[in-house]
């Protein structure tokens, strides 16, 4: 049977922060930041309302995760298990073998590490947790504050996708896609 994030021990505590599923409460707690034009800038998904927000919330809740900083939500993050690419007769077999990451910080809070110790959390729950054999996140190539998360918690940078991605200021931005195999990240593990 394959393991989902509900079925991990919660919750996962790290130095600072306290990770665990995201409930359909937290969405009043997170709106008032993940709002920010900062945050938005770079997000997929743009609520107009809290209630848009909510639907959201709600829609997302199987893969994603919540970072707790002295008991406050300052992170929410998503571990999207995914089906690997595989050719069509071995499609059973790539099922649910990767996951996509993402993250998103509380602008109040960023600057210290948080973002780079809840990437790191996030990384260890698909890795240990899930169990799967390969992990990627995504950004738009100007998004460096993202990309050198990614490259702290010891993913790499496997494409430059030249302008693949439409940003909502209507620009066609440069895509970048990040990954690590579940082996590499058990080697550099102490
Ligand atoms: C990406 C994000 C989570 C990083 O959070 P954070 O807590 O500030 O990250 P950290 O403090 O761990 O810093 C990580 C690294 O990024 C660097 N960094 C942060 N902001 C940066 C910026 N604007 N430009 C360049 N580097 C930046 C830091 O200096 C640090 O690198 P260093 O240790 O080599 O100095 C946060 O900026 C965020 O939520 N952004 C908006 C949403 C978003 O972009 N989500 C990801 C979508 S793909």
């Amino acid at each position: 049977m394959t393991t989902a994030l509900a079925d991990l021990d919660w919750p996962l505590r790290t130095d600072r922060l306290e990770l665990r599923p995201a409930r359909s409460e937290d969405a009043d707690a997170v709106w008032p930041w993940y709002r920010l034009p900062e945050v938005q800038e770079w997000t997929t998904t743009l609520s107009t309302s809290v209630e848009e927000h909510q639907q959201w919330w709600e829609d997302t809740l199987g893969t994603s995760v919540v970072g707790l900083l002295e008991g406050r939500i300052v992170a929410a993050g998503k571990i999207d298990r995914q089906d690997a690419w595989s050719q069509a007769d071995m499609a059973r077999q790539a099922r649910g073998q990767q996951a996509e990451l993402g993250w998103v910080l509380d602008p109040g809070v960023q600057g210290r590490g948080l973002g780079t110790e809840f990437a790191a959390a996030l990384l260890d729950l698909a890795v240990d947790g899930l169990g799967v054999r390969r992990v990627e996140a995504s950004c738009f190539a100007d998004n460096l504050a993202s990309r050198r998360v990614m490259e702290k918690i010891g993913m790499r940078c496997e494409g430059v996708f030249v302008e693949e991605s439409l940003h909502r200021s209507g620009r066609w931005l440069d895509g970048m896609t990040f990954a690590i195999l579940a082996r590499e990240h058990r080697s550099t593990d102490t």
